[in-house]
């Protein structure tokens, strides 16, 4: 193998979902159909700027440009910090890394309006820059102008790691949304598409009900009953019964939707507990029903994301997809905290390589693009 092909293997990938608890960092290694994990960081956002991005995404009409300037800027300082702490954690791989992928910051995403978009913020050029790197990134907006959904977009990087080597399965991944991958032998068969919220409503009650930041092995969400008229009122919702392609965000699933459900139903006459146990619940339906309407003859799901560090989502989730044997994608040789970081590695991969990272199937799109902008080192 020359060493050409060895600079081909390694990638970093940068990932900061919903949630915004923290920037995921991988080094990736990537061999034929196959990613190692080398190297994680988890970089967590200044206090300051992780306050503003929630007050930027819960009232959108407040920002001004020139703050939206400032955040995009302080955005990327972040994602090199963690892009470096990476590197520097390794220090025998980086003149071996080609390229790193980064998704950016979501602060935006109408993939259904009128005139659709998605805005994904944190400069690359500042992250190229920092880290003498090419830095591939703004995955989302090249499927969007071939008329798809622009996510998700980690279903190519599930079919590409997974799809000839666990049949009949569905990868799960619970971020602060769902999203699913059937994995079917012909990637253009793919049905991927976000079931509704993972964790996010989750974490936005107990924001909002206890100061914390989320609930910890689900402990809080266990012991409270579920309130039933309230879990009716929110699977009633038009969302889960759309038909893919569809993706979903916090400009629709979020503490507003979830209290007009709870004033409908009067469920504040119950505990906060109960409304927590009632948000598992709504979680651990709808995505068993996506993996059956999208999947019928599946028997396993391999899960990743946060959500599998939810103990009490998980047995939930067990109990409403009793055919389904479920593991993480750990078991399966890539650690579940970190595929989807490793997705956008690889989606940098895939661009650099003149190859499409979108699947129509699941995005809507009209064709395979390749996906992103390709940001140069300035020195
Ligand atoms: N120990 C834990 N117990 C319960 N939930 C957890 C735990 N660890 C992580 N999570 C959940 O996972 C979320 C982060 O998941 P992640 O996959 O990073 O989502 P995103 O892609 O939206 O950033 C946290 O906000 C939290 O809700
Ligand atoms: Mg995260």
């Amino acid at each position: 193998m020359s060493s050409d092909d060895n600079i081909d293997h390694y990638y970093v990938g940068l990932m900061s979902g919903t949630s915004m608890d923290g920037i995921d960092a991988a080094l990736v290694c990537f061999g034929d159909h196959s990613g190692e994990i080398v190297r994680t960081h988890k970089q967590e956002y200044p206090r300051s700027l992780r306050q503003e991005l929630g007050a930027i995404v819960n009232d959108p009409q407040r920002i001004s440009i020139d703050q939206l300037g400032r955040v995009d800027h302080r955005v990327a300082q972040s994602f090199a910090d963690a892009a470096m702490a990476v590197l520097e954690s390794a220090d025998e791989y980086p003149a071996r890394v080609r390229a790193i992928g980064s998704h950016g910051q979501t602060i935006r995403h109408c993939p259904d309006d009128e005139t659709p978009f998605s805005i994904q913020i944190g400069d690359p050029n500042v992250i190229a820059a920092r880290t003498k790197l090419i830095t591939v990134a703004d995955f989302r907006r090249a499927d969007m102008a071939a008329g798809g959904q622009g996510a998700p977009l980690a279903p190519a990087f599930h079919h590409w790691l997974f799809g000839t080597a666990v049949p009949n399965s569905v990868v799960l991944n619970i971020g602060g949304f769902a999203n699913i991958t059937t994995l079917t032998p012909n990637s253009d068969e793919v049905v991927g598409f976000d079931t509704g919220p993972g964790n996010t409503l989750l974490d936005a009650w107990i924001r909002h009900s206890k100061g914390l930041p989320f609930d910890d092995a689900g402990s809080w969400a266990a012991s409270g009953e579920v309130l039933q008229p309230l879990l009716k009122c929110m699977l009633d919702d038009a969302y889960f019964v759309l038909e893919p392609p569809k993706s979903t965000g916090f400009e629709y699933f979020n503490l507003a939707w979830l209290q007009r459900c709870i004033a409908d139903t009067a469920a504040s006459e119950h505990s906060a507990a109960d409304v927590q146990a009632t948000l598992v619940e709504l979680t651990a339906i709808s995505i068993s029903t996506a993996v059956t309407g999208a999947a019928p003859a599946a028997d396993r799901l391999l899960a990743c994301g946060g959500g599998v560090h939810n103990n009490f989502l998980m047995d939930r989730l067990a109990s409403n997809c009793q055919s389904l044997r479920i593991d993480e994608t750990t078991e399966f040789g890539i650690d579940a905290d970190w595929v989807e970081a490793a997705a956008f590695a690889w989606l940098a991969r895939q661009t650099l390589n003149g190859n499409s990272g979108n699947l129509p199937s699941v995005t809507g799109a009209t064709k395979k693009v390749a996906l992103g902008s390709i940001f140069s080192p300035t020195t």
